[in-house]
């Protein structure tokens, strides 16, 4: 099976970084192909390694693969019609945060924050493997919890993604390809980064 590299769409970066930084993007247009189960196992070790407050690792994942049809079909339910795109992946993941700590069952106020940073580390192994992947909030986070088993006085269903080799433009339909062809746009640095106190522009 032959795979062509991620479409590219890189980010109009003001300035040099990271080529997998560059790289990563949501694309709408997936691959069925299934990927290759050496690479799905090193993305959840990408995810593994990320760093988190008081080293709580609050993040869970549910996947599933094309290859199984029922499970595939159990999760992809969840998404939101505007999310129906999604389908096409070979990989779905759900993600959850647990809210309190193991080591004392307090709060553990940085569960989203930490469970957030992980999944980036997925996404920049995604792009370093040849794939492609879309985080997704547009899914039924109710109905998630029990059609998953997930305990949800521990854990919040935060987010779906999906995963798989890059997809043929050309079957997107017309929305769809508008959205994955619509240029890449940031806030400008200024409205993000202060020096010094808030609101005092970045002096470097
Ligand atoms: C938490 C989160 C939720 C998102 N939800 C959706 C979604 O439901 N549907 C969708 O098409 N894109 C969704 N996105 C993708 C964003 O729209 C996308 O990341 C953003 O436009 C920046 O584009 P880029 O990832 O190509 O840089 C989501 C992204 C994140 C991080």
């Amino acid at each position: 099976m032959s795979h062509q590299l991620p479409p590219l769409k890189p980010a109009p970066v003001a300035r040099e970084v990271h080529e997998l930084i560059k790289s990563r993007w949501s694309p709408l247009a997936f691959s069925s192909d299934p990927i290759e189960p050496e690479k799905i196992k090193t993305l959840f070790e990408a995810m593994r390694w990320a760093p988190s407050s008081y080293n709580g690792q609050p993040w869970r994942i549910v996947y599933v693969v094309q290859d199984h049809p029922e499970q595939f079909e159990k999760l992809s339910s969840l998404l939101v019609e505007g999310n129906a795109w999604a389908k096409t992946a070979s990989l779905l993941l759900l993600v959850c945060a647990q809210k309190n700590f193991d080591h004392n069952g307090e709060p553990n106020k940085h569960h989203q924050y930490d469970t957030g940073a992980a999944l980036e580390n997925l996404f920049l192994q995604v792009t370093a493997l040849g794939l492609v992947g879309h985080e997704m909030a547009g899914f039924d986070e109710e109905k998630s919890y029990e059609l998953l088993g997930i305990p949800r006085e521990e854990y919040v269903s935060m987010a779906m993604m999906a995963v798989g080799y890059p997809g043929d433009e050309s079957e997107l339909n017309d929305d769809l390809l508008q959205r994955q062809k619509a240029p890449r746009q940031r806030k400008p640095i200024q409205e993000l980064v202060f020096a010094g106190e808030w609101g005092k522009p970045m002096d470097l």
